[in-house]
């Protein structure tokens, strides 16, 4: 009976990591309206971009959709929940003229980028909107604007090549979740060749974004291996996994579950980074830890840069059943 020994390992586990406010709440007004109004509460698109998340409130009685007109006929009296992510105004407008009651989760921090836009175009500016072609909140940011009045940068080459109708009335606003350093260059380079180029009153890019990619950032040098908790379509997840890299991890990946580890591909390593995008719930993260203690003598190294205490209240109505039921 010879005991094998597991070969050493250290995580570094980022902190700040994993659930943003915009996300915790976004998840407690599904769970809220479930409460409130019993099942089926509707949801236009995943609530958060995170299967987990999703599965875990199907099974609660969430019906997820892509589109209003999927909310069957006899299910109108029940609430529908925009998601986090932020809809063109044409949805509540769509809402509104079908008879449906609808509870909107959109990031108070989206929605703040929307008022920027507005902002712009109230002040006579064309606005730029620096974001990833296709992702739910740049289609939601886009539609809160007239059709042709919001031009779309996604990349560098982009900026270099943009042409807009008026040069020197232009206004800017970004995605939320975008990477901090991408995203200077690209401005830089709208400045460069746009010098009236205006600034939102406010930063675009969240708190919980910044915070992710700074705290992986710090922790990424010298790991053999970054994981990043998150679902492929989330746009702050995937950004985590380009910050690893270019900070000086060796390797870097997205993983959704444990089960998605290839042990066979991971090889001899010695230093683990490990964070989780804004969407991703921290039993993964603990799920993951599990997996490399089966395999490994694993040390766990808190690295930790800041605190963050952001909380953002559920809507109105949903207000006293909170008080009441938790
Ligand atoms: Fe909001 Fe930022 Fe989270 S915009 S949903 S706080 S990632």
């Amino acid at each position: 009976n010879i005991a094998v020994a597991k070969p050493p390992l250290t995580i570094r586990l980022c902190g700040p990591r994993g659930f943003c406010a915009g996300v915790d709440r976004a998840i407690q007004i599904v769970v809220l309206a479930l409460k409130a109004y019993g099942a089926p509460v509707y949801v236009r698109h995943e609530i958060v971009h995170n299967r987990y998340v999703v599965e875990g409130l199907e099974a609660k009685g969430a019906v997820f959709v892509e589109e209003l007109d999927e909310i069957p006929e006899q299910h109108r009296q029940q609430p529908v929940v925009f998601s986090a992510h932020g809809v063109p105004k044409s949805v509540p407008a769509d809402a509104t003229a079908r008879n449906l009651f609808y509870l909107d989760a959109t990031c108070p921090l989206v929605s703040k980028v929307h008022k920027q836009a507005m902002r712009h175009q109230r002040l006579g500016r064309h606005v730029v909107l620096i974001g990833h072609a296709g992702h739910p909140e740049v289609i939601g940011t886009m539609g809160q604007l007239p059709e042709g009045t919001v031009s779309l940068i996604d990349t560098i080459e982009d900026a270099e090549t943009y042409i807009p109708e008026d040069p020197d009335n232009l206004g800017y606003v970004t995605q939320t979740t975008l990477s901090v350093d991408d995203t200077a260059g690209v401005i830089s380079k709208l400045q460069e060749r746009f010098p009236n180029l205006h600034a939102p009153a406010a930063d675009s890019i969240c708190y919980a974004t910044t915070n992710r990619q700074e705290a992986v950032k710090q922790a990424a040098p010298g790991c053999d291996l970054f994981i990043v908790v998150g679902a492929p379509n989330s746009s702050n997840s995937k950004r985590l996994v380009e910050v690893a890299l270019k900070a000086g991890a060796a390797r870097s990946m997205l993983v959704q579950r444990a089960s998605e580890i290839d042990w066979e591909t991971i090889g001899e390593i010695r230093t683990l980074g490990l964070s989780a995008g804004a969407s991703a719930p921290e039993v993964i993260v603990n799920e993951i830890i599990e997996s490399f203690r089966a395999r490994y003598d694993a040390a766990v190294e808190l690295a930790d840069t800041v605190e963050e205490n952001e909380h953002f209240l559920v809507n109105r109505e949903l207000r006293n059943i909170e008080l009441t039921h938790e």
